[in-house]
């Protein structure tokens, strides 16, 4: 199929957006603009739908002798085997799912700190979602190691190499950072962390927090070299579940907290309880949507959107370089820079507060957050943590560049009024 002009996709944006049901809704006569994809995307009919039917027809619980109890198990197993491909792990039992990633990470770190002593050191960033930090400090205290930062630079929010460094040695164990920020949409050189943490600290592990980065680039755990990697589907038009990569060998030698019946066995001995078999059985259908993207790959159509959202960031970065009086962008600026980052925005205006923003933005049905998104080291570190934070404009696959336009006219007429 010959790839569309203006989305390099398959597909038009009227047939990519048709899939999406949420998207043709109204507030106060404006189409809706959705523009929170940072804080959870829209998701197509058929993923709805597969979740639905899983429903309707399949629901049971594992390891029952009987069909519904198969299917389940059928379910799961694809749906591993996909996101395996998806995330470019070898193997599906690399591959945990459970609630969210933040309760996956927590599950983690409880079964790391067991191996941590006084005197080990984690590394943690400056720019993450607190997903990434808090459950590594916690169990730093519970063991007593020593928490350092790797602070991004101030000037424009990227995280620098040259920066970790110093910060690693043979007492590291732990080094955590993002593979892209879901504030100000910077993305660090994941590859070249992990080089370098692997050759200045032969005892560390590398954990990536993935979930801002999954829904706008291809994630390739091998290629990467990372530990362990976390996301989750509702931040790629999927449905809420969490999902956690990690190395098969890490998985099988940690001891984790879990039922005495359950399973001694990756993944399984990670899956604590049950799964929403819903939501799984939605993953394989929303990875069945980006396939179609692809023409049958993954990672191909990951690359087709992260061309088609660079358009956006592009897009975006020229006309607000125009001049919007009194709107800072706190983060990459330059539209030679859309490649280093996602089409995540994070600004502020002069004239009003970031809640005032949304809120007029959102009257006009445009929606955008404001906040500090839980990356608080952000906001505190470029001191608007009491000034309520920034707002948030999150581009996704599936915004048009008409909507990146209205939203720069809705600023530019807030800020002139
Ligand atoms: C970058 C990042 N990491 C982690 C999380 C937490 O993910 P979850 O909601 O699946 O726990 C979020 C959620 O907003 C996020 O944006």
């Amino acid at each position: 199929m010959t790839p569309s002009a203006t989305t390099g996709l398959p597909v038009s944006h009227e047939q990519l957006r048709a899939r999406f049901p949420s998207l043709s809704q109204e507030v106060n006569g404006h189409r809706a603009v959705f523009l929170d994809g940072p804080g959870g995307t829209q998701t197509p009919r058929s993923v709805i739908d597969a979740m639905a039917a899983y429903l309707g027809r399949d629901n049971a619980n594992l390891g029952g002798a009987f069909a519904t109890s198969v299917r389940t198990v059928e379910t799961v197993a694809a749906a591993r085997r996909e996101m395996a491909e998806f995330l470019g792990a070898v193997r599906p039992e690399e591959i945990v799912f459970g609630q969210n990633m933040t309760s996956l990470t927590f599950t983690l770190s409880h079964a790391l700190r067991r191996t941590w002593r006084a005197g080990d050191e984690i590394v943690v960033t400056s720019l993450d979602h607190d997903a990434n930090v808090a459950p590594w400090t916690l169990a730093s205290e519970d063991a007593g190691a020593t928490v350092r930062t790797w602070e991004f630079r101030r000037e424009d929010c990227t995280l620098r190499l040259e920066d970790l460094e110093p910060l690693l040695n043979e007492r590291t164990r732990l080094v955590a950072f993002t593979h892209g920020s879901n504030i100000v949409g910077s993305i660090p050189d994941a590859t070249g962390a992990v080089r370098m943490v692997r050759a200045k600290s032969p005892y560390a592990l590398v954990f990536i927090d993935a979930v801002h980065y999954t829904p706008h680039n291809a994630v390739d755990v091998e290629a990467i070299d990372c530990d362990f990697l976390g996301c989750s589907a509702y931040k790629f038009c999927g449905p809420h579940l969490g999902v956690l990569y990690g190395k098969y060998q890490h998985l099988e030698d940690l001891q984790n907290y879990k039922v005495r019946a359950s399973t001694n066995v990756p993944p399984g001995k990670w899956e604590t309880g049950t799964q929403s078999f819903e939501s799984i059985a939605g993953l394989r259908a929303c990875l069945a949507y980006y396939r179609e993207l692809g023409e049958g790959n993954l990672h191909q159509a990951m690359e087709r959107i992260k061309d088609y959202e660079a358009s956006l960031s592009g897009r975006f970065l020229e006309q607000i370089s125009d001049g919007v009086p009194g709107l800072h962008l706190h983060g990459l600026r330059q539209v030679g820079d859309v490649n280093r980052r996602t089409p995540t925005f994070a600004i502020t205006l002069e004239s009003h507060t970031p809640r005032e923003v949304a809120e007029q933005l959102g009257r006009q049905g445009i929606f955008v957050g404001d906040g500090h998104y839980y990356a608080i080291g952000v906001v505190d570190r470029i001191g608007l943590a009491d000034k309520g934070g920034v707002v948030r404009l999150g581009f996704a696959h599936y915004t048009t560049p008409d909507e990146v336009d209205l939203v720069v006219e809705a600023l530019r007429k807030l800020a002139n009024a």
